[in-house]
């Protein structure tokens, strides 16, 4: 038997390049494993409750930007998550056996409460909040996940949903759960083209489905060293944005980048323009695949639809075994 892969992402909207190497390294893990996606639209009510006009938009735009990436519903279970009410019954069930303590002393849930304070006014000190790491276990465990490849900002989420998976084996004296392992795959932190933490109240960020003329126009009004005035001035690629998305995106030719900038033998235009036609080249084909699919409306809801038969049959035979152990049937 294969082992369980899970993840999630919240429907924020579309995504940009920096997601694109978390998919990408979800496309490949689909081999090896048996692999299931979704998109966690439950989690994404736990901050945005109050304006929920693009829900449904950025949840279809998450799962055809999925595809247009290259996760195939074939090989990989593609699903929404409040299609499959086992996730909230099991949440409701783990919420009996969770000790308030575990979820208030979360890093994340301090942490987020000051930051949506004191950037937007918005107090999301819910109930609904507080459960956050907990619904994700009910998530991860409902498929007796193995392994969860997530950015390491999830790892206490994952420590909770490991201390929850043994208190109930303990609890009920069973060993149905596993406890899941994170999988930290090597995803570059990028900067926003701006410079600044990539963030979409600054549009600092080159969406996947950008346009080539969008992708120059981002390059372009990259900061790079500012010292360098003229053309041949030695620059310092360590302080250029240009530059830390050339370590990426033109890998190949980093070091030579780096000596001609050093060397002042290379302007700050021609170097953008390498960066360009490399962010072209590698978005070029997901554009068009996204361009043949996202008006296809019956494909979607086809796989949609194809998803959330093969998640339901894997939630239903869970959720009877956790049951069963719990005396609940
Ligand atoms: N909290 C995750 C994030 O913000 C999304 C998520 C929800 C998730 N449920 C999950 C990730 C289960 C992995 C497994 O990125
Ligand atoms: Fe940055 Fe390239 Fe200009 Fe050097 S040549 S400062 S790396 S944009």
């Amino acid at each position: 038997m294969k082992k369980i892969v899970l993840s999630g992402m919240r429907p924020t909207g579309k995504l940009h390049i920096g997601h694109l190497s978390v998919i990408d390294n979800w496309i490949n893990l689909q081999e090896e494993f048996d692999t299931n996606f979704f998109v966690a639209d439950y989690h994404a009510l736990t901050t945005q409750f109050d304006d929920t006009s693009m829900l449904q938009e950025n949840i279809r735009n998450m799962m055809i930007d999925w595809l247009a990436i290259g996760l195939d519903p074939e090989k990989s279970t593609l699903f929404i998550q409040s299609q499959i009410k086992e996730h909230a019954e099991l949440y409701l069930l783990f919420s009996m056996i969770t000790p308030l303590s575990w979820l208030e002393r979360c890093p994340t849930y301090k942490g987020q409460i000051d930051q949506f304070r004191e950037q937007q006014g918005k107090d999301i000190t819910t109930h609904g909040f507080l459960g956050y790491p907990l619904l994700q276990g009910a998530d991860i465990l409902l498929y007796l996940a193995n392994f969860v490849p997530v950015g390491e900002d999830q790892l206490p989420h994952l420590e909770i949903t490991r201390e929850v998976a043994r208190r109930f084996n303990h609890i009920y004296k069973t060993d149905l759960f596993p406890e899941p392992k994170g999988l930290l795959a090597k995803v570059p932190l990028l900067l926003g083209t701006d410079g600044r933490k990539m963030s979409k109240s600054y549009n600092n960020y080159i969406n996947i489905m950008s346009e080539t003329d969008e992708i120059s126009s981002k390059v372009r009004s990259m900061i790079t060293d500012p010292k360098r005035i003229r053309k041949d001035d030695p620059g310092n690629p360590d302080v250029c944005t240009v530059y830390s998305y050339q370590k990426i995106y033109n890998h190949e030719d980093v070091v030579e980048i780096e000596q001609s900038c050093k060397a002042g033998t290379i302007g700050c235009m021609d170097c953008k323009k390498k960066l360009i036609s490399s962010l072209d080249r590698l978005l070029g084909p997901i554009r068009e695949k996204r361009h043949s699919i996202e008006d296809n409306k019956k494909y979607i809801d086809d796989v949609i639809e194809f998803g959330r038969e093969k998640a339901k049959v894997k939630a239903q035979i869970n959720i009877e075994k956790i049951k069963e152990a719990m005396n609940l049937i």
